[in-house]
């Protein structure tokens, strides 16, 4: 007995040695480094793909990488990541060879992007987005977009406000959850458009709706995404720029609390406009896919019929109702109407408004951007309002976006 005890106590002492041990090595050691492999990978550019690289990397890496003062991919502070992963900054991504990635190749973007593996073998800490299932059209289009004239990549020598700053939980993920992914054998070949589920299904994985749209990123399955906890159940805890946890909703189709009731118009409509069928906001970190092609859209409804369907109840947004009270207060109409999930308090956020005034000199074309955003500038990520704000609201809303501007240095 006292022999056993003694063994026991002995064993204890090894394991928390141990880990004590394991858990010293990683704060240390930080964000993990792997052997980068040389990989063949060519992103001719043609008309076609940066139009199409332009598409995807505004759904896929501007909400990260897009400082809305510059309107560029110079980097900004990452005030929506979680504040359990530290404090994150995206670097600059622009054409600028120091600054940016002017100097990198073809082959090291295209291994980043797959594997999550940065071209001097540091990982890339999960807020970062990575990949693997995307074709190699697909990504032959970002990169041939990085790498464009177009304003957003211009060259840039800006550095980002900070430097990161990752936290022990994201030290200690890197060397646990979220390994290297690999980098695919043969080229991914996206399925036709016109087989719609399968379609879908790349989609979901390619755009990411699986990642937000599972129970936690900490148990999110990269490599095989339909391993996902909670897959596509939604509840996942995201910040929106005002710092409000908006969870994500359950887009399985089960008919009671996930999207088993909408019917492809339905989801078409909110994935390309950013509102619900009742007309509520689908708030930030959504974001607005305005170029969806009705192909597009069609598989995606079709593939989310085929999911396995969670029953799993995530609370809504209230719709806005104004009270009467906040009728002539504008500051109470940005933040009931939504607008600050998007352009945060100090009307910064994803897009800066404080130059609205500039931009839109009278009352009535500021109204107008508001109501009709999408017709004025196609493929913008700004909602079109019509209908859905009162017209009474108009005059004090206006009056807190010129009153945002004048806090302007
Ligand atoms: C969820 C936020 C997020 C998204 C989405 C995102 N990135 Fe990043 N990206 C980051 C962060 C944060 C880093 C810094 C990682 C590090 O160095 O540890 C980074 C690093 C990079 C780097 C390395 C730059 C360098 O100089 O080290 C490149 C290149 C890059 N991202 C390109 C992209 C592209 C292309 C996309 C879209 C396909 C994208 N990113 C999407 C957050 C994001
Ligand atoms: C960056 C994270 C993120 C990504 C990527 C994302 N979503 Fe969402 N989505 C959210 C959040 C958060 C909400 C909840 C917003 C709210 O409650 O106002 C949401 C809401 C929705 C809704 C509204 C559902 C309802 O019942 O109200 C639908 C539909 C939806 N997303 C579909 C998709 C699809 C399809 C994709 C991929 C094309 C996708 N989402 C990608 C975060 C994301
Ligand atoms: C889903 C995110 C989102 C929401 C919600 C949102 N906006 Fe925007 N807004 C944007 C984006 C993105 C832009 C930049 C559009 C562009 O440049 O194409 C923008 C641009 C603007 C601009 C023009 C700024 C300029 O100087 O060019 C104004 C004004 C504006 N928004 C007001 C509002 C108001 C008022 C609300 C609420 C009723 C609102 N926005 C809600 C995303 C959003």
């Amino acid at each position: 007995m006292r022999r056993a005890l003694k063994i026991l106590g002995l064993v204890l002492a090894a394991v928390v040695v141990l880990v004590g041990g394991f858990l010293l090595y990683v704060q240390i050691d930080g964000i993990p480094r792997y052997p980068v492999e040389k990989v063949a990978f060519r992103a001719d550019p043609t008309p076609e793909r940066i139009a199409r690289g332009k598409k995807l990397a505004s759904a896929l890496c501007a909400n990260c990488h897009l400082d809305p003062t510059t309107r560029q991919l110079t980097g900004k502070l990452m005030i929506d990541a979680p504040a359990e992963f530290g404090v994150i900054y995206s670097p600059n991504i622009t054409r600028h060879p120091t600054k940016g990635i002017g100097s990198w190749t073809d082959a090291e973007l295209a291994y980043l992007i797959r594997t999550g593996v940065k071209r001097d073998g540091r990982y890339t800490p999960p807020y970062m987005a990575k990949l693997p299932h995307i074709s190699d059209e697909d990504l032959a289009s970002i990169i041939a977009f990085m790498r464009s004239d177009d304003p957003m990549v211009e060259a840039s020598d800006r550095d980002p406000p900070g430097v990161a700053q990752p936290s022990f939980l994201t030290k200690l993920l890197c060397h646990t959850v979220f390994k290297k992914l690999p980098y695919p054998e043969r080229p991914i070949v996206a399925p036709p458009v016109t087989d719609r589920v399968a379609h879908g299904r790349y989609l979901v994985f390619a755009l990411e709706c699986y990642g937000c749209h599972s129970a936690d990123f900490k148990t999110m399955n990269v490599a095989e995404p339909e391993k996902s906890a909670g897959y596509l159940g939604g509840g996942n805890p995201m910040l929106d720029l005002h710092r409000h946890t908006v969870p994500t909703t359950n887009i399985t189709p089960d008919q009671e609390t996930g999207i088993g009731r909408w019917s492809e118009r339905d989801l078409v409509t909110a994935l390309r406009t950013g509102f619900r069928p009742d007309r509520t906001l689908i708030r930030y970190p959504m974001g607005l896919f305005p170029d969806l092609t009705d192909e597009e859209g069609a598989a995606i409804h079709a593939y989310l019929r085929t999911v396995p369907p969670l029953r799993h109840a995530v609370p809504r947004p209230p719709p806005p109702s104004p009270s009467a009270a906040a009728k002539t207060d504008g500051k109470a109409l940005y933040e009931r109407y939504g607008c600050v999930s998007c352009h945060g308090d100090d009307g910064i956020g994803i897009a800066d408004l404080r130059q609205a005034a500039e931009h839109y000199p009278t009352r009535e074309t500021l109204k107008l951007w508001i109501q009709d955003a999408q017709s004025i500038r196609p493929g913008t990520r700004m909602p079109s309002w019509r209908n859905v704000i009162r017209e009474e609201d108009y005059d004090p809303l206006v009056d807190h976006v010129l009153k945002l501007g004048k806090t302007r240095s």
